[in-house]
């Protein structure tokens, strides 16, 4: 084991030993090298007076060597926050502000003990990061049915976890909870579990009520007490987006400091807050009690990207970081805000004016980008083909009766006219 690996897994077995159980094998071995390249350039950064022969990059004039027909369409930003490599954790000013926007989001944050946020290539990126961490041969990853595709792939054929999936709705159409909390219990033996929770979901549109966010907690609560160290996950990728009175934290803040058993994850990002799909920044942020484990679980994420994508790009951190401190970003997002809530109100009243009958019913939703209609009456798949072919609408099947809808990229004026053709499509395969 490398002594500077050693050191982190010391540091975070003295400070919670459940924490250092949780790591996998490559979670043990991964550390931030102190004395490679990047930590003896920072060193010149700082020292170097006359010539700075560190890292990498080529400079020219005193500033980053660069090429006119990139900059002359990027005139807006000094080539210094564009061209140069970003720190692998991220721009500190970009970190600072993310956490704050978060501390002002998440108000009971405010008094919980968690890391600064690390920028990711994006939230995929986040989750891989937990998976390469955390997820080991064999460990169970807990979500409901109902989850976006891309987990399997990230946790399971990534990282060989086996997933485990319990009913995202109770027979009352609420968040299971009751269904988590066995989930959890009929992995007791394993003694440790990854939980991932993530809302506004993908592909339903659902956020749970705060009481139901309680029983959630709860039932984190009484697997932990019960002695299964978690690691919880919370993939905020659509935060924000919460049109009804649904919770409008993230579920992180409850559960810092909920148990030492339990070591809660964000993963957000601006990818769909910020409408940014394609930057590629986003987030991932510890909560534990101690400042050192807080560290080390820094470092060793910081291991990872430097093993995996070195430091994520640095001109979309600049563009996010300058959004961020921009007098008009709050109005801009709140006007994308009122689009998005207009058309997840015009889809739910368009499937309670009782025009489409008893076709379809459809899950409740909240938040986010997407709702997802339950057919009564025609498989999935085949209403999906068909409404490509004969009418050119696209839409998402999930298993035999679910269509996923995103609302979020339909104008509110054309939402009509798309379940209706919806409508239509499962009336000519019907006949
Ligand atoms: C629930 C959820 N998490 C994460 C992601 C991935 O986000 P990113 O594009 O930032 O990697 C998505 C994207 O569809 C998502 O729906």
């Amino acid at each position: 084991m490398n002594p500077l690996a050693q050191q982190l897994n010391d540091t975070i077995q003295r400070d919670n030993p459940n924490i250092h159980a949780m790591l996998s094998r490559l979670g043990r071995q991964i550390y931030f090298p102190k004395e490679g390249i990047l930590s003896q350039s920072a060193e010149a950064g700082s020292k170097a007076k006359q010539f700075n022969a560190t890292i990498g990059i080529a400079t020219e004039g005193g500033i980053p060597m660069h090429l006119d027909v990139i900059q002359e369409t990027l005139s807006a930003y000094n080539p210094k926050d564009i061209y140069p490599y970003a720190p692998p954790a991220g721009k500190p000013e970009l970190r600072k502000l993310w956490k704050e926007k978060m501390l002002k989001e998440n108000p009971s944050l405010a008094d919980k003990h968690t890391s600064m946020p690390i920028a990711t290539n994006a939230l995929t990126h986040g989750l891989s990061i937990v998976a390469d961490l955390f997820a080991e041969e064999g460990d169970v990853v807990i979500m409901p049915d109902k989850n976006w595709e891309n987990y399997e792939l990230t946790f399971s054929i990534r990282r060989g976890a086996e997933m485990v999936y319990y009913p995202l709705y109770d027979d009352n159409w609420m968040f299971n909870s009751a269904g988590l909390r066995e989930a959890l219990f009929a992995h007791r033996d394993k003694g440790k579990a990854i939980v991932v929770l993530n809302f506004p979901n993908n592909p339903t549109g659902y956020t749970p009520g705060r009481e139901e966010g309680q029983a959630i907690v709860k039932a984190i609560l009484e697997a932990a007490e019960a002695g299964m160290r978690l690691v919880v996950v919370t993939d905020d990728a659509y935060f924000g987006l919460f049109f009804e009175d649904s919770m409008h934290e993230s579920l992180f803040s409850s559960l810092a400091s909920l148990h030492p058993n339990v070591l809660p994850v964000k993963v957000d990002g601006a990818t769909k807050e910020e409408y940014v799909w394609g930057f590629r920044v986003g987030f991932i942020t510890y909560a534990a009690e101690s400042e050192a484990l807080l560290a080390a679980l820094e470092q060793k994420t910081m291991g990872i990207i430097r093993a995996t994508i070195s430091s994520g790009p640095h001109p979309s951190q600049t563009f996010i970081l300058r959004a961020l401190q921009s007098p008009e970003f709050e109005a801009q997002k709140q006007e994308k805000y009122r689009i998005m809530k207009a058309r997840a109100n015009k889809v739910k009243a368009l499937l309670d004016s009782g025009k489409y009958g008893d076709v379809w019913s459809y899950y409740p939703f909240n938040s986010g980008y997407f709702m997802c209609l339950k057919l009564n009456t025609v498989p999935a798949e085949q209403l999906r083909t068909h409404l490509l072919d004969a009418y050119g609408v696209g839409t998402i099947a999930l298993g035999d009766t679910d269509l996923r809808v995103a609302f979020s990229c339909i104008e509110e004026a054309d939402l009509e006219k798309l379940f209706d053709t919806i409508y239509q499509g499962v009336l000519d395969i019907s006949q």
